[in-house]
């Protein structure tokens, strides 16, 4: 098992690139079952979320090849042969290991009108429902049953109909899986509450690409006419937001007062205007300049309380690295996770280094250190964002701090140690027998 282990204290600056955005590379990926032909996927990132997921389509019969782009500076591509699918089944053995399989149901039932797929778990802080997803598909006319753990769902022999349904709390996930469904059912789909983040934007463009009729994008209510099918494409991803939001806050916490960090490869739009106004209110200075964003180190982090929530809310997926850079503010800050209300698991882990954080309900209330510094030592990663937030706190902690279970990490950060040790971070990746 691999460990990182980073030495405090050096500064960061110079570059970081943004790679392409997991969260929006997996949808993409399902998309591409609708095809009948080959798909090719650019900027898509190099990740263990892709290589899982590719092996799950290929169960269907789909073939899946990774093509490394001309030069080592661009991103990788993805060549997804969908022209025949004659196995609608996602395995419990694959879906375990990440819940995005889950959008196997739609993709099956949009393509071939059956699927057979596997309940996806839980997760390191709590369940992880799908009934969204389930009412969304039985609204389309799917009939559901449940065997051994696995959804069993079939279309009706006429295929799916469009239906009016309505998603509470908002859900990207139950938005992508039932738009896979429901591009290709007889008739309208009207659906309320839809999810707005980038991640369901960029992949109803690309179903849109493959002749798909969706309006309301980006918007609380999506309306999708069926079609009878849709062609395969070349389609390009969008940048990680997450990894830039995570690039933005390790240079508030770890490039010097004066230098700057200049990340490239970005859309800072994907960020929704919440982040981006908690950041400014940091008194952290940055400038946004097309596909680049700049930080610049500063003194005083001027602590800023956030509430995470759908986009173009906080993004929950920051939360665990703002509560790093909340530490060092002088102040005390409030984090409160709206979308998951117990997504706290790093915080046990962040106070052994001597962070002041404390848990009531769904709130963390970090005490600001003042710039006094963390003490690096041992800690586990419980999560993908635990543990990168893990990581940004190893960067200004006095001595070593050793991230251990970084498999967790792998998931959704390509190449992170070496991204950071070109920007003057000393960190390396350990084999260690736990
Ligand atoms: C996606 O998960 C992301 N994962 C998550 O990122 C992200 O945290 C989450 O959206 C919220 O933005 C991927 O895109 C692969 P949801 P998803 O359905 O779709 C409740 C990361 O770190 N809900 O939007 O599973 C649910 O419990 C990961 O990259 C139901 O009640 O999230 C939650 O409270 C972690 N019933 C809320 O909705 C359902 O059927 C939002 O969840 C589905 C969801």
């Amino acid at each position: 098992m691999d460990k990182l282990v980073i030495r405090g204290g050096n500064p960061l600056s110079g570059r970081l690139h943004v790679g392409g955005s997991k969260n929006t590379a997996l949808p993409l990926m399902a998309a591409a079952l609708l095809g009948d032909g080959v798909t090719t996927l650019h900027n898509t990132p190099v990740l263990q979320d892709v290589f899982t997921f590719a092996n799950v389509l290929r169960v269907t019969g789909a073939r899946v090849d990774f093509a490394p782009d001309t030069d080592a500076n661009t991103p990788d591509s993805m060549i997804i042969d969908a022209t025949r699918i004659d196995h609608t089944e996602a395995p419990y053995d694959l879906v375990k290991k990440m819940r995005a399989s889950f959008y196997m149901l739609g993709a099956l039932l949009g393509r071939c009108g059956e699927a057979r797929v596997s309940l996806p778990g839980g997760c390191a802080w709590g369940p992880r429902p799908v009934d969204l997803h389930l009412k969304g598909m039985e609204a389309l006319g799917t009939k559901i049953t449940m065997d051994q753990g696995y959804v069993v769902a079939k279309a009706p022999a006429g295929g799916l109909t469009g239906a009016h349904i309505h998603f509470e709390p908002s859900s990207v996930g139950a938005t992508i899986n039932v738009m896979l469904a429901a591009v290709t059912a007889n008739g309208t789909t009207v659906l309320d509450n839809a999810a707005a983040e980038p991640d369901v934007v960029v992949f109803g463009n690309m179903l849109q690409a493959m002749g798909a009729q969706i309006e309301g994008l980006g918007t609380k209510t999506v309306t999708i006419k069926g079609v009878d099918k849709l062609n395969a494409v070349e389609f390009t991803n969008c940048p990680d937001r997450i990894e830039l939001g995570t690039y933005m806050i390790a240079a508030a916490l770890a490039t010097p007062p004066g230098e700057t960090l200049t990340i490239t490869g970005a859309n800072a739009d994907h960020l929704g205007e919440a982040f981006l106004s908690a950041f400014e209110d940091t008194g952290v200075p940055f400038d946004l300049n097309g596909d680049t964003v700049t930080v610049t180190g500063t003194d005083v982090i001027h602590p800023v309380s956030i509430r995470t929530a759908p986009y173009p809310g906080f993004p929950t997926d920051l939360q665990a690295q703002w509560t790093v850079m909340m530490t060092q503010a002088h102040g005390t800050a409030y984090v409160t996770d709206t979308v998951y209300t117990d997504r706290f698991k790093h915080i046990p882990e962040l106070n052994r280094m001597g962070a002041g954080c404390h848990v009531d309900d769904h709130t963390v209330i970090i005490e600001g250190l003042n710039g006094q510094a963390l003490q690096g030592t041992n800690v586990m990663s419980t999560d993908l964002r635990a543990s990168v937030s893990l990581v940004l706190a190893g960067l200004i902690a006095e001595g070593e701090t050793h991230v251990h279970r970084v498999y967790h990490l792998d998931r959704g950060y390509e190449n992170l140690e070496g991204k950071l040790s070109g920007a003057g971070i000393a960190i390396h990746r350990e084999e260690y027998q736990e």
